[in-house]
């Protein structure tokens, strides 16, 4: 056996004994690397005449070749058998889960005799519910709007007439029903305060969770799909100091002491004036990450005084009413809870995320 050959063989060998990537890189350093037996025979071939120094370069090429073409082999082997060993360690077997865990037992359960584990309410929801709750007990009651919307209540009635700019803030999704551009995904849970107001007089003291939906790029702090819980105060006297005790009462209510929150002067159209309501980034605890965009703070929604001019669009008396407003992040809020560093995990649907709360 020439010394060509011999690299070969032991290459081959090499090669084959790998049994992890990592062996697999040793065994490529060993056979190809500076120091192996064919970069030295490669190097050699300067000291050789043309004629030898052409046949000895095919060889050394055609070992080459064939080296590589088995290194690459062994390498897809170890990626598959490294793919089906997660894919093992991850295995849910759901029926498995039937048949073990106790629960209550639904009808199909039952006629097979098992109990059946009867699974939870998604975070984000049972946050909703939770914060229902704490402003029932406040004295607010529930209010609900659809998800499909006019440009009316969605924009106009919120003192946003067409083409005004403030509705860049808002990039929205249309559907193709009626003139063009009319009939939209709401953007935000604003519009059921203008039902509320259309439909009844003041005093009003209300909440509104629900979906919103934006053009958004997803990232860690922003879902294309969201949720909102606006709040709306309208009465005699109402003023910011009332809307400040609310979000205070709220943020204690929710996270319990501890948590700082802020108001940070802001625009809105539809109120004047307002203000970006913020708590401590739950990542970092304020000293500034990826979540917080390095600010130390994220902002959980808008607030303010409810603009004259809503009230005059839905025919309620500025001069007798004044009233306060927010739209508060329901998502961040689930996220602020549970220290969720990255938001979209809420609508992966990964049951081991799921499972945790
Ligand atoms: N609708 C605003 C948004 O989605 C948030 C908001 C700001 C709601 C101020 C309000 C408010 O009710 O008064 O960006």
């Amino acid at each position: 056996m020439n010394a060509i050959e011999q690299a070969v063989e032991r290459g081959r060998a090499l090669i084959g004994a790998a049994t992890t990537p990592a062996e697999l890189q040793a065994a490529h350093s060993e056979a190809f690397g500076r120091r192996s037996a064919l970069a030295a025979m490669t190097a050699a071939l300067r000291d050789l005449g043309p004629e030898e120094r052409r046949e000895r370069g095919r060889e050394l090429q055609e070992a080459r070749a064939e080296l590589t073409d088995l290194y690459t082999a062994r390498a897809a082997e170890l990626e598959q058998a490294a793919a089906l060993d997660r894919a093992r360690a991850e295995r849910l077997d759901l029926t498995e889960q039937v048949w073990s865990m106790a629960g209550a037992g639904g009808p199909l359960a039952r006629s097979l005799g098992a109990p059946v584990p009867a699974g939870h309410l998604h975070l984000v929801t049972q946050v909703r519910q939770e914060v229902e709750d704490i402003f029932i007990a406040m004295g607010f009651e529930v209010a609900e709007g659809p998800e499909v919307e006019d440009d009316w209540h969605n924009f106009e009635a919120l003192n946003m007439p067409l083409h005004h700019p403030a509705r860049g803030m808002f990039d929205t999704f249309y559907l193709r029903a009626g003139e063009p551009e009319s009939v939209l995904l709401r953007t935000h849970t604003s519009p059921v305060q203008v039902r509320l107001m259309e439909s009844r007089r003041p005093p009003i003291y209300a909440v509104a969770p629900g979906r919103c939906f934006r053009r958004d790029t997803p990232d860690a702090t922003h879902l294309p799909v969201f949720h909102q819980l606006e709040a709306l105060v309208v009465d005699e006297g109402i003023s910011m100091s009332h809307l400040a005790g609310a979000l205070d009462a709220f943020t204690d209510a929710f996270f319990g002491p501890g948590r700082r929150a802020r108001l940070r002067p802001s625009f809105f159209p539809f109120t004047e004036p307002s203000a970006e309501f913020d708590v401590t980034c739950w990542v970092c605890g304020g000293a500034g990450c990826r979540t917080c965009a390095g600010s130390g703070w994220v902002e959980l929604g808008g607030c303010g005084m409810v603009d004259p001019a809503v009230f005059s669009a839905v025919g309620v008396d500025p001069e007798r009413y004044t009233g306060f407003a927010w739209g508060l992040g329901i998502d961040r809020l689930a996220a602020a809870r549970t220290n969720l560093g990255d938001i979209r995990d809420l609508l992966d649907n990964d049951v081991r995320f799921l499972t945790q709360f």
